[in-house]
């Protein structure tokens, strides 16, 4: 396995590559990772012939308030991780390499509506943040595919626009969200909830659940659904709800009713303490 910080270093590996043929695959991630992240590694082996894996906790995408300082950073483990998981190359810039004129004073790229509803009605910088930097990593690795989770599904959804309105020539896969066994969707985050947030976050899937079971079974008013959704974090002691939605599953407008032709997605957020837990569902295909 390759490990490059700079941008030269990066370049070459993957030219080397190309030239040998092979179909380039990245994986964008902020380390820390888990089985969920190594999921998606998984995916780009079977789908590429050369795995990037970026490791880069973006500071333009967290909030003043949010926890850039203390997101957790485990580059040895990270490396071991990828190193099992048959990873060709790692790319892990610091800030200086990704922002060389240091973010105050970047260059972004906005993707407008669906980066300020859900996630980004919250997060105001969040999603120009995530875009600008995945474009300056696709700049860099040029990669053919490139894999992203459902479980941060206004993340994909946004770059899938971004890819599509800027012409850029990398297909986006998204992988299916991994969950612990009782449900709870992996996060990184996930090691700062204490016992009885960790036993509350179960809500997030009951939730979900509840509502993916009641489209199946004919439900179609989408505020009937919203209320299915939002019941058991409602009454989970340890949660404090954001948001409860259905919405189009592409363009995240918020839906009436839910009916065939128009795929709809189910999206919650929730506080435990001070962690701030997502998941989603697909209800229609
Ligand atoms: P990060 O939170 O590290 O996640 C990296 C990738 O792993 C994302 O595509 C995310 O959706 C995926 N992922 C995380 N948990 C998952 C799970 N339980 N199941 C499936 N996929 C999962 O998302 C980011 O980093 C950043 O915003 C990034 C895209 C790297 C830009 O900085």
């Amino acid at each position: 396995m390759q490990v490059a910080a700079t941008i030269a270093d990066a370049r070459l590996a993957v030219g080397r590559a190309r030239a040998e043929g092979r179909r380039i695959g990245l994986v964008p991630t902020m380390g820390a990772l888990h089985a969920g992240h190594v999921a998606l590694v998984e995916e780009c082996r079977r789908l590429a012939d050369f795995t990037v894996v970026s490791l880069f906790v973006n500071p333009s995408q967290f909030g003043p308030n949010e926890d850039y300082d203390r997101y957790p950073r485990t580059l040895e483990a990270d490396l071991a991780k990828c190193e099992a998981a048959g990873v060709d190359l790692v790319f892990r810039p610091t800030a200086d390499v990704m922002y060389p004129r240091g973010v105050p004073s970047a260059t972004f790229v906005e993707v407008p509506g669906l980066s300020h509803v859900l996630e980004g009605a919250v997060r105001p910088e969040h999603f120009r943040g995530v875009a600008t930097v995945v474009l300056g990593l696709f700049e860099i690795i040029r990669p053919d595919l490139a894999i992203f989770g459902q479980k941060d599904y206004q993340q994909q959804a946004i770059l899938r626009r971004m890819v599509a309105d800027l012409h850029v020539p990398v297909a986006i896969v998204t992988h299916p969200i991994v969950r612990e066994p009782d449900g709870l969707a992996m996060s990184s985050r996930n090691i700062y909830l204490d016992p009885a947030q960790r036993q509350g976050s179960r809500a997030l899937w009951r939730g979900l659940e509840a509502a993916r079971r009641a489209v199946a079974g004919g439900e179609s008013d989408a505020d009937r659904v919203r209320q299915i959704l939002r019941a058991p974090i409602e009454s989970e002691g340890e949660a404090a709800l954001d948001y409860a939605e259905v919405v189009d599953a592409e363009t995240l407008e918020r839906l009436d009713r839910i009916a065939p032709g128009r795929p709809a997605v189910a999206l919650v957020a929730a506080r435990f303490g001070k962690t701030r837990l997502i998941d989603n569902a697909r209800l229609t295909e």
